[in-house]
């Protein structure tokens, strides 16, 4: 701004020197002529002209020349009097503009929100901004001539030292660090530091820094490292890794526990490659399906298989992914996968625990069934005996009538396989079989039931109604489980109805498929009802209401069902009794894995 003032004025001046330079060139002029004319008066020829008249004629030139002289002087001293004026003022606005210009960057430096320090070479604080000082809680004078090391924590004042000399043996360049400050009441906050040496006219070197508080990002950042932390934390007690895969790109981000769980190390990048290579060969096709089909429909997956690690062992995982649309409109898949191998562990030895335990049950069921059971087996084996003794007559005849004897042997055949297979019945469900699934008819495995339990309902007077509904299809299920589920509720139903008196004990057992295609059992009794107590615990391990009871067979029964993939579950009838009512899946070729 000074220098716009000056520059006009100095223009003004110049061309004033050029006028009086002019000016001064016509006065010499003029002299020279006076000059050379009293020269050639002087000198020259004999002038024609009287001496007074050349007297008079010199004179007055004299007197012009004097006059223009003095004139010429005088306006020369004038114009370098307004010179010096000019330029007197020049300079004084020059001075203020700079006064100006220093008070305001004074100002900025006093107020700026940064720190500035001017050290010396030694450490020494020379300079430093109110701002700054206040930032630390000193004033300003509290610490000029002060070591800069005192607004530094112990343990950082080798980096402090380490900075400053490298900034002095690079002089004019520029160094950043990022350090902790301790303020006067020892908090703490941090910087990030700018820092140059320079030389100043006594040659002396200074380092200039400037101070930027980063504390909120700093704590930002820390902040977020110790939740990545927490969370990684969380992800290895919970054995679940996350991942997210861009299916355009390709590129898949693991958390550190997913590189754990797939057995890799942490690497930049993952590749599907790298995922199908740990799938187990025989989950492989089925994983690979549903990936595809995922990444083809965008849409939300979740899948279990399991994982072939080099060492030969055999990991369970599930993982489950949310579609979203990534900001380019691709498909991104966000997702988790858990490694659920000690579940299933304790899920296989809670279910070798069940199936040891149902079979206990079923023998203790048979035991109880004895009577009932010698029943079935001794009426076709009396059959036998008394078709064997006809048989004897016949041919004892004085003419043995082969045809009635042929008959008789063959009702002893058939009455002889009746009794097989009621034996083979017993066998099945005293033996403990591993569970096996298989296709089958339900209604054929009530009649097997059936064929055990004829004398029990005979013995207590009940009446069976079976409502069996033809041409059901297969459920996949294992025969001798719910030969066990069956048996329990028809027993179950026998036993309530004991106490029934005044009206028909009639069991129905019904099979029908219902409007969602499941096929459904009931077995509906007229006995005792439950109570409204009772209700939510008939299914708890141990609950009976039955003076020789165990209180087992309605939590085994729902643990096979719910195996199955179905729902055991209970209701009261309208009149009186219970109704009791389990649903299987139908048998489909998905359903086979
Ligand atoms: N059809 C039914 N009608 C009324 N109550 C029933 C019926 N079936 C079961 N309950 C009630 O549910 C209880 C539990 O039945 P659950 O079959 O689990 O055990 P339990 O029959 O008592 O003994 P067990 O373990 O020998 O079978 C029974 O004690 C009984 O109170
Ligand atoms: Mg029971």
């Amino acid at each position: 701004m000074a220098e716009c003032l000056v520059l006009p004025m100095m223009r003004n001046q110049t061309m004033k020197s050029w006028r009086s330079a002019e000016q001064w060139l016509l006065g010499s002029m003029v002299l020279a002529l006076v000059a050379a004319a009293c020269i050639w008066l002087v000198f020259g020829p004999a002038p024609t002209a009287p001496g007074d008249l050349l007297a008079i004629v010199l004179l007055v030139a004299l007197l012009l020349v004097s006059m223009i002289m003095m004139r010429m002087v005088g306006s020369t001293r004038r114009q370098m009097e307004a010179a010096l004026q000019g330029r007197a003022r020049a300079e004084q606005r020059a001075t203020e503009a700079l006064r100006g210009s220093e008070a305001q960057w004074k100002e900025v430096f006093e107020h700026n929100p940064v720190m500035y320090f001017m050290v010396d070479a030694t450490g020494t604080v020379l300079s430093v901004n109110s701002f700054g000082a206040a930032q630390l809680g000193y004033s300003v004078s509290e610490l000029l001539g002060q070591s800069v090391l005192q607004v530094f924590f112990e343990e950082d004042r080798d980096l402090v030292r380490q900075s400053v000399s490298v900034c002095l043996e690079n002089i004019g360049q520029t160094h950043s660090w990022e350090i902790r400050k301790i303020r006067k009441d020892g908090s703490a906050l941090w910087v990030r530091e700018n820092a140059k040496s320079v030389r100043r006219l006594d040659k002396q070197l200074i380092v200039l820094i400037a101070c930027e508080d980063i504390t909120e990002r700093k704590e930002a950042e820390n902040a977020l490292r110790q939740s990545e932390t927490y969370l990684a934390e969380a992800q290895r007690l919970s054995h679940t890794g996350s991942f997210g895969w861009r299916v355009v790109s390709g590129e898949i981000i693991w958390s550190e526990e997913t590189f754990r769980i797939f057995g890799y190390d942490k690497a930049p990048s993952v590749t599907l490659d790298m995922v199908f290579q740990r799938i187990h060969p025989d989950d492989r096709a089925r994983a690979k399906q549903t990936i595809d089909r995922a990444s083809s429909d965008g849409k939300d997956f979740d899948h279990g298989y399991r994982l072939l690690m080099p060492d030969g062992s055999v990991k369970h995982v599930h993982a489950t992914a949310h579609a979203a649309t990534d900001a380019s409109g691709g498909i991104e898949f966000v997702g988790a996968v858990t490694d659920v191998t000690a579940r299933k562990r304790a899920e296989e030895e809670l279910h070798e625990a069940q199936a040891g335990l149902a079979h206990v049950t079923r023998v203790t069921a048979l035991g109880e069934l004895a009577a009932s059971i010698a029943h079935e087996v001794n009426q076709p084996l009396a059959a036998v005996v008394t078709n064997a003794a006809a048989c004897l007559r016949w041919l004892d005849r004085e003419t043995p009538n082969l045809d009635e004897a042929r008959g008789t042997v063959r009702s002893i055949i058939k009455d002889g396989s009746r009794a097989g297979e009621v034996i083979q019945r017993v066998r099945g469900l005293v033996n403990k079989t591993a569970g096996q699934k298989a296709p089958l008819h339900l209604n054929e495995v009530v009649d097997e039931v059936i064929t055990l339990v004829q004398h029990e309902l005979f013995s207590h007077r009940v009446l069976l109604r079976l409502e069996l509904a033809p041409a059901l299809p297969l459920v996949l299920a294992d025969r001798i489980q719910l030969q066990q589920v069956i048996l329990n509720l028809v027993v179950n139903g026998i036993e309530a109805m004991q106490a029934v008196t005044d009206r028909p004990r009639e069991l129905v057992i019904q099979t029908h498929q219902d409007e969602t295609h499941q096929i459904l059992l009931t077995v509906k009794d007229c006995g005792i009802g439950i109570a409204a107590d009772n209700a939510d615990r008939l299914f708890d391990a141990f609950f009976t209401t039955k003076s020789s009871g165990m209180g087992i067979g309605l939590s085994i029964c729902r643990s096979i069902v719910d195996a199955h993939g179905g729902r055991l579950s209970a209701s009261g009838n309208v009149g009186p009794g219970t109704t009791f009512q389990f649903t299987l899946p139908l048998h489909q070729e998905d359903n086979t894995r």
